[in-house]
């Protein structure tokens, strides 16, 4: 059958945007694809599936169209697809009647030569262009003979970044004409499991949608399929209209209850760091805003809108000043002034009456935002532990004062001397984004588009939103020595509450048992090392399970993030640097079938090399490099220090260790559940160590047979304005105002002067206050669905000589020296535990010899200590009566 002929497409791209710097789609994720046009006359568009897998946000998206001439003559067919720009295509290939023509990535200076000699030819060329905000379109044409069928058939992938505390696929839906079978089948695969999921389509209400879509998720692996019928693409009950015009999103989010994830597959290995709960570090920011007059009109009041909605939500504790720059430089405030009430006020009528007027100099009104902010840290007028942020926002090029673009990014540079991020955003199309882009990423920030429409305020708040919450600042991701190879980023200023930090690379020696990696930052009143701690074997078992998953997926995700970084640094790169760089982003394209500003698609008739059909490649440099607005955290795990002299566990059974005698007292204490006892209180130091009595599932009131845990503890010091709250579940953390919380899933350390806070997950937290105060917290888990047994805590003092003569309570009160005799041993009914006579603190008491268990080396088991058991809730042995003990709560 005469089969297409040779068609030649060639899907370029051309430097067509690179002009203008072609936005980065930072902020989002997208994937749009819209397909095909069957487009009228003769051409049956008979079906059109999107599939995508998602594993651990690595997408692989594949848009499949399948058409047939019915005309008599040859006709053209053409095929669209949008794609998000942060994406990269890996395959084309058309198949025609049966043919398939395979596609292959080469370098971008051959492949144009292959291109111009088909257009030379008069074949047709495909293109690639931006399109839109996000997008990039893939268009291609090929003429199609009388009867033939023809197939084509695109894959991307990417890596879905979070923001503002999701994933977002984006796929754009645009059929043209009604489709028998069109579908969208989306399989995403979490390992942490995913906890939210949704779907929805802009060209109708989900309702509507009815049974065309569905949506679930469970554990691991979440679903969505969208599959209108003939019928239900109909515009209109008796329209051969399609209704599916705009764009198609999945949302999604993963469980956090452990701040990171660690994957590991054929020696690759990805690391996912997104701590929740804690308190945001207090920040000082600059705006400075050109009001020069092309802002005039629109501009303008969508700035000032957008400036009144962010003082809205600025902190009580941050630091802000504006400074307004045209021909000259205006500023709000001489320094920067705390965000209280009158002061945001005093800057809302300041933003009101923003005037525009003259021309731009950028140079200028970056360099004294910056010495603001400078001058603010030196001369202590804001936190010490606040971060620093400068936004800019232009509409144009500088045209007055420095206006030659290398030399402001080197004033810039050398004035903010990598001490805090310049975030830059550029309003409209009418400026050279690419500078723009380039000195925010050589500071540590990045560069956004906002695009001149009706949502301009939306666009500069949600950006304002996207760095408002910064969570931890110097992050940095550590992995053991000689372990690693080929490390992405592995240093971020600040880690953004709602994004997520991922570091990839390549383990040295692929069968290691063990993988360890540490983060740290500065959070808003300690420092913070978060570890992960990998056991390989279970890892893999856990991976392997899941055959749905693409399995080299994490080679992939780090050979993208490797390139899509390479790419970003040879931004700024120059000479021999900026050769290599583009050498090995080239190599890592070619040999993982990636189309990058390097590389073209070239698809080839099969077995003839010479008759090439389309090229596809990306335009411009713009449309990739997120750098992750995230970061991360870290611990160490503790050092099992001394054996503990006191500690109260188990079915509330208190120890006393007295070293002197090689000995040990015990007791329990029976209470209601719901009571509070005091175990420490030093009113000269401050410490106080409260713990609430839980009981087990059945609630016995037969206080003989009832078992009593304690199911919370509070540890606090008045003068150190600290508190922690530790559960089973969850441990929270308060230091004057700022509250931070940590699950013990968590392996983190949080450390601020002297103090130290160290959660080893599921195990225990040792917390230090400096050299002579250290106590232990076990966590006790028991198996979740034990009909009588809950989770409880155990309270191990390991070190109290820091303490005051003057501590009390259940434990406290044996902190200082005390002397016991014992005599009198003889046996009782039970022959292994004898009673005996003990003289403890004036008094004669009838003790039995029992043990109890150490829980605090090995949770399980335990290890046996010898005691002399004192009955009656102690009477004797503790001063006073146990109920004396009795606190009204925890602090
Ligand atoms: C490209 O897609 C075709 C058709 O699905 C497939 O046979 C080929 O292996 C793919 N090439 C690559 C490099 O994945
Ligand atoms: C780039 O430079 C590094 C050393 O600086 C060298 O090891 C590497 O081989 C170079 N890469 C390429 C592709 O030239």
């Amino acid at each position: 059958m005469a089969s297409a002929q040779w068609p030649c497409l060639i899907l370029a791209l051309f430097s067509v945007l690179v002009a203008s710097g072609f936005p980065r789609s930072h902020a989002r994720l997208l994937e749009k694809r819209s397909l095909l046009e069957g487009e009228v006359n003769g051409i049956d568009v008979y079906s059109t599936k999107i599939s995508c897998k998602v594993t651990s946000r690595f997408a692989h998206n594949v848009v499949t169209t399948r058409a047939v001439n019915r005309a008599d003559t040859a006709k053209e067919v053409s095929f669209d697809v949008e794609l998000p720009k942060t994406a990269f295509i890996t395959n084309f290939t058309l198949t025609i009647d049966g043919v398939t023509y395979p596609g292959n990535v080469k370098e971008k200076e051959v492949a144009k030569k292959q291109y111009e000699k088909a257009v030379s030819q008069g074949k047709t060329a495909g293109l690639v262009k931006a399109s839109g905000r996000k997008l990039e379109k893939f268009t291609v044409s090929v003429n199609v003979a009388a009867g033939s069928k023809i197939t084509f058939e695109l894959t991307y992938e990417e890596l879905l970044k979070r923001h503002k505390g999701k994933y977002e696929m984006y796929l754009k839906v645009q059929p043209k004409q009604l489709v028998k079978h069109f579908e969208i089948e989306a399989d995403i695969f979490e390992p942490q499991g995913i906890s939210t999921l949704d779907a929805e389509a802009s060209f109708i209400t989900n309702d509507l949608l009815g049974s065309a879509l569905t949506k679930s998720f469970s554990g691991k692996k979440g679903h969505v399929s969208f599959k209108p019928s003939l019928d239900q693409q109909r515009s209109c009950p008796t329209c051969t209209e399609s209704l599916l015009n705009g764009d198609f999103t999945i949302t999604y989010d993963v469980n956090r209850e452990s701040p990171a994830n660690v994957q590991i597959v054929n020696g690759y290995f990805v690391h996912f760091f997104a701590p929740q709960g804690l308190p945001t570090v207090p920040k000082n920011v600059v705006f400075v805003i050109d009001i020069s007059g092309s802002m005039h009109g629109r501009k303008m009041e969508q700035t000032k809108d957008a400036l009144l909605k962010i003082l809205d939500d600025v902190k009580e504790e941050d630091y802000l000043n504006f400074i307004l720059f045209s021909g000259d430089v205006i500023t709000w405030k001489d320094n920067l002034v705390q965000a209280t009430p009158e002061n945001i006020q005093e800057a809302r009528t300041f933003v009101r009456n923003i005037q525009d007027q003259g021309m731009t100099n950028i140079n200028d009104g970056l360099l004294r935002g910056i010495s603001m902010l400078n001058k603010a840290r030196e001369e202590h007028r804001v936190p010490e532990r606040s971060t620093s942020i400068i936004i800019m926002l232009t509409d144009g090029d500088a045209n007055t004062g420095e206006s030659r673009p290398p030399k402001i990014q080197e004033n810039v540079r050398n004035a903010i001397g990598g001490k805090f991020p310049l975030y830059n955003l550029g309003f409209g199309d009418n400026l050279n984004f690419n500078f723009l882009e380039s000195m925010a990423l050589e500071n540590h920030g990045i560069a956004r588009r906002i695009y001149e429409d009706s949502d301009a305020n939306l666009q500069l708040q949600g950006f304002y939103e996207e760095v408002a919450n910064p969570l931890l600042t110097s992050v940095e991701v550590e992995y053991p020595e000689n372990a690693i190879l080929d490390l992405t980023k592995n240093t971020y200023q600040h880690f953004y509450d709602g994004s997520e930090i991922v570091v990839a690379g390549r383990l040295v020696d692929k069968d290691m048992n063990n993988f360890k990696a540490d983060v740290k930052g500065h959070g808003a009143i300690n420092d913070l090392t978060f570890t992960e701690e990998v056991d390989m074997m279970e890892m893999e078992k856990a991976l392997q399970k899941q055959d749905y998953i693409f399995g080299n997926y994490i080679e992939r995700l780090w050979a993208y993030l490797t390139i899509e970084q390479l790419l970003e640094k040879r931004k700024n790169a120059l000479g021999d640097e900026k050769e290599n760089l583009t050498a090995q982003a080239l190599d890592l394209s070619l040999k993982y079938h990636f189309v990058t500003p390097l590389t073209s698609m070239v698809v080839t008739k099969p077995e003839d090399n010479e008759n090439q059909m389309a090229i596809a490649d990306k335009p411009g440099e713009g449309g990739h490099g997120d750098s992750a607005l995230s970061s991360f955290a870290s611990t160490d795990s503790y050092q099992s220090p001394l054996t503990p002299y006191y500690y109260v566990d188990g079915d509330p059974h208190f120890i006393i260790q007295v070293p002197e005698k090689d000995d040990a007292i015990c007791f329990n204490i029976d209470e209601e559940p719901g009571t509070v006892l005091s175990l420490i209180e030093d009113p000269i130091t401050g410490f106080t160590v409260n713990g609430q009595i839980i009981g087990d599932k059945r609630g016995s009131p037969n206080s003989e047979t009832r078992k009593t845990y304690f199911g919370k503890l509070g540890i606090a010091n008045t003068q150190m304005d600290f508190w922690i709250e530790v559960t089973t579940e969850k441990i929270t953390l308060w230091n004057a105002a700022a509250q931070s919380t940590f699950s013990w899933l968590d392996t983190v350390t949080v450390t601020q002067d002297g103090l130290s806070v160290t959660i080893n997950r599921k195990k225990n937290i040792v917390v230090s206050f400096g050299d002579g105060v250290t106590f232990v917290v076990v966590l006790h888990q028991v198996w979740k669905k034990h009909p009588v047994h809950q989770d409880f805590l155990g309270f191990y003092v390991v070190d109290s000589h820091r303490m005051s003569a003057q501590t009390h309570g259940l434990l406290g009160q044996f902190f200082h020296p005390f002397d016991f005799k014992v005599s009198d041993i003889h046996s009782g009914s039970d022959p292994a535990k004898p009673h005996a006579t003990m003289v403890v603190k004036n008094h004669r008491l009838t003790v039995t010899r029992g043990s109890q268990k150490d829980y605090r080396k090995d949770v399980s088991i335990g290890t046996k200590v010898d005691c002399w058991f004192v009955h009656n809730n102690g009477q004797g042995l503790i001063d006073g009566v146990h109920s004396d003990y009795i606190v009204p709560d925890l602090f």
